[in-house]
């Protein structure tokens, strides 16, 4: 994005800086040109000039509407991931960024990410509202509890870069920064199979999800006292209420800590909260286990080509490559 946001940039610059130069000028023109010449002068009463007020309406009414239609042009493009995105995880909390890869790896204050390929932030806060800004991918955006944003941005050139928190977020804000380290497609294969293996996200939400008991309610085979859970997630549910709503993250996120929120149509709300029994890390954790069962019949996602190949792929559990 960064080239399309220095363009649009240096065009607002240099509007700016035409106008006030041209102002400027007039001024100092004007104030020369009509300068009181005698004592006693008194200049003539003006009563309009309706071509001069239609041209200084027209002209930055054409020039505004222009910088708003690129405006949302940009913003448009800078909001909607393609639907093919490595998925990362972001918790902010006072003071770190904790960064969860889809196969397990986590990681503070830094954030690997492999070179030419489109990367999604999902991100969310466990305390207060943070932002997370790489000001050399041009991408920000606010990290807030109890909510899911996202940022995704596509590195094209390896190196290291620096992050911020860019939310006044307490004492030591200022120390909330890390840097995202773009690496080549093979190298950052090499990140990903090395360090700890902890399995993925997803088999650790399953793991949680045992834990927890949700699949004495939730069954695979439908017959539980919970909605079947496959194939759930992306798609609309129908809801008590006779509304009906996407199952994303935050719905998601909602029907654990709050489950009468939202209960869908032919249940009844006996679901238990789990607020405070599941971290937003285990939260996350959850979310990707239940974004990786399918329908029934509906085969598992097939990993797109240069999908990360990761440790555990053989669990059946295991998301390869996320998508919504
Ligand atoms: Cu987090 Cu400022």
């Amino acid at each position: 994005m960064a080239g399309q946001i220095d363009a649009l940039y240096f065009f607002l610059v240099a509007i700016t800086a035409v106008f006030s130069l041209l102002i400027a000028a007039a001024v100092v023109y004007f104030a020369i040109r009509y300068r009181r010449r005698s004592e006693h002068e008194v200049g003539a009463a003006i009563h309009g000039g309706l071509i001069l007020e239609i041209i200084w309406t027209v002209v930055p009414l054409i020039i505004s509407m222009g910088i708003f239609a690129w405006g949302a042009v940009v913003f448009f493009a800078m909001s909607r991931p393609p639907a093919e995105t490595l998925n990362i995880y972001a918790v902010g909390k006072q003071w770190m960024w904790k960064f969860q890869h889809l196969d397990g790896q986590r990681e503070v204050n830094e954030l690997h990410v492999p070179v030419g390929r489109p990367v999604k932030v999902i991100m969310t806060s466990e305390d207060v509202i943070h932002d997370l800004f790489v000001p050399a991918f041009r991408v920000k955006a606010d990290v807030i509890p109890g909510r899911y944003t996202h940022i995704w941005f596509e590195a094209t050139k390896a190196g290291t870069y620096r992050l911020f928190c860019a939310e006044y977020c307490g004492t030591k804000h200022s120390g909330m920064i890390g840097q995202v380290v773009v690496m080549e497609p093979n190298d950052f294969q090499a990140w990903l199979s090395g360090g700890r293996q902890e399995g993925s996200l997803a088999s650790a939400g399953e793991k949680l999800f045992s834990d927890l008991a949700c699949n004495t309610c939730h069954r695979p085979d439908a017959q539980g006292r919970g909605p079947l859970l496959n194939g759930v997630f992306g798609q609309s549910v129908a809801l008590q209420s006779g509304q009906s709503i996407t199952a994303d993250e935050a719905y998601v996120r909602e029907s654990i800590l709050r489950p009468s929120a939202k209960v869908v149509n032919g249940f009844q709300p006996i679901m238990p909260t789990f607020q405070g029994l599941v971290s937003e890390e285990g939260l996350l954790e959850l979310i990707e286990y239940i974004r990786s069962l399918k329908a029934p019949g509906q085969t598992q996602a097939a990993p797109s080509p240069g999908a990360t190949a990761a440790p555990g792929a053989a669990e059946p559990a295991r998301a390869p490559e996320a998508r919504n």
